[in-house]
């Protein structure tokens, strides 16, 4: 049995019940957050709950209390399940309340849901590199929201999956966004290469702190748009997301890219990653 987070109480998973005319359940008007947990600690939280509060301007959705409020009871979540390695899964709806597409004109309290899933240390971690299958992205124009209307993500990720890969990359017209759950990079001549933070993509988390590593390791960035032409003829590829870190792409549906093997660049991040995440575990223990 395990405890989740409803609102400002925590409860049995089993007494975790929605309103049928949940906003959440009838529009997906909510928004998310997904974060790793090392050694019983949430790692980049700031810059995940900075996200959850920008997810919430630009829904015009109330939170219904401060992040730091919400972060202590996370960290009170964690504690309650024992969970040393994981994730923490928390959304926001706008409520329950007779269908109508416009918000309630009455303020209506808005729902909070918070649960943990333990995972060993370094699951979904694919050092080793995947296959992906490039699809097109269907989605709305404002990918840069993370709302729990997922379903252009869900129906490119399970597209994927029939056709026997890890995950999918999306193009718009032939110009790279992201993955269905993740952001990709790739590397030409030395430099790294990812799409502008703009409304057609998520600015993830795991995102952000590549590029700030690759400035500590003095790696070339350009933030720009590409062809899928640009990304098949690649020197490295890779995905990067909460959940795999810095993955390497070796096939993209039936074609080998970045010579099929995870490339210097990619690898050297991937391991300045792997020894942040290291000093994090230990200045837990400390
Ligand atoms: N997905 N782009 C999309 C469409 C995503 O769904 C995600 C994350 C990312 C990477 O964001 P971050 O680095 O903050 O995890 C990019 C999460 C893990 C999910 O939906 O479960």
């Amino acid at each position: 049995m395990s405890t989740i987070l409803y609102n400002d109480r925590f409860i049995d998973r089993s007494q975790g019940k929605v309103d049928m005319e949940d906003r959440g359940y009838q529009f997906g008007d909510g928004i998310y957050e997904a974060l790793r947990v090392y050694n019983g600690k949430m790692f980049l939280l700031d810059l995940h709950m900075k996200r959850l509060e920008r997810s919430a301007r630009e829904l015009r959705l109330a939170l219904p209390y401060a992040t730091d409020h919400l972060a202590e009871n996370l960290d009170k979540l964690i504690k309650e399940n024992a969970m040393d390695y994981g994730y923490v899964y928390f959304q926001i709806t706008r409520g329950a309340i007779a269908r109508k597409h416009r918000f309630p004109e009455q303020p209506i309290n808005t729902v909070l849901t918070a649960s943990v899933e333990a995972t060993d240390k370094d699951e979904d971690l694919h050092a080793d590199g995947i296959k992906v299958s490039l699809l097109d992205d269907i989605r709305w124009l404002r990918c840069d929201i993370k709302t729990l209307n997922l379903l252009g993500n869900v129906l490119a990720n399970q597209e994927a999956f029939e056709r026997g890969a890890a995950d999918a990359i999306l193009h718009r017209d032939g110009v790279v966004t992201e993955g269905t759950t993740c952001n990709v990079f790739m590397v030409k001549d030395g430099v790294l290469i990812t799409h502008p933070a703009d409304h057609f993509i998520l600015n993830g988390i795991t995102r952000i702190f590549v590029l700030q590593l690759a400035e500590r390791l003095g790696i070339p960035v350009d933030e720009r748009t590409y062809t899928t032409a640009e990304l098949l003829a690649a020197d490295e590829v890779f995905l990067t997301s909460t959940g795999v870190r810095v993955t390497p792409v070796l096939q993209i549906d039936d074609r080998q890219v970045a010579g099929g093997k995870p490339g210097p660049i990619t690898n050297r991040l991937l391991e300045a990653f792997n020894q942040d995440v290291e000093q994090f575990v230990t200045a837990v223990n400390a």
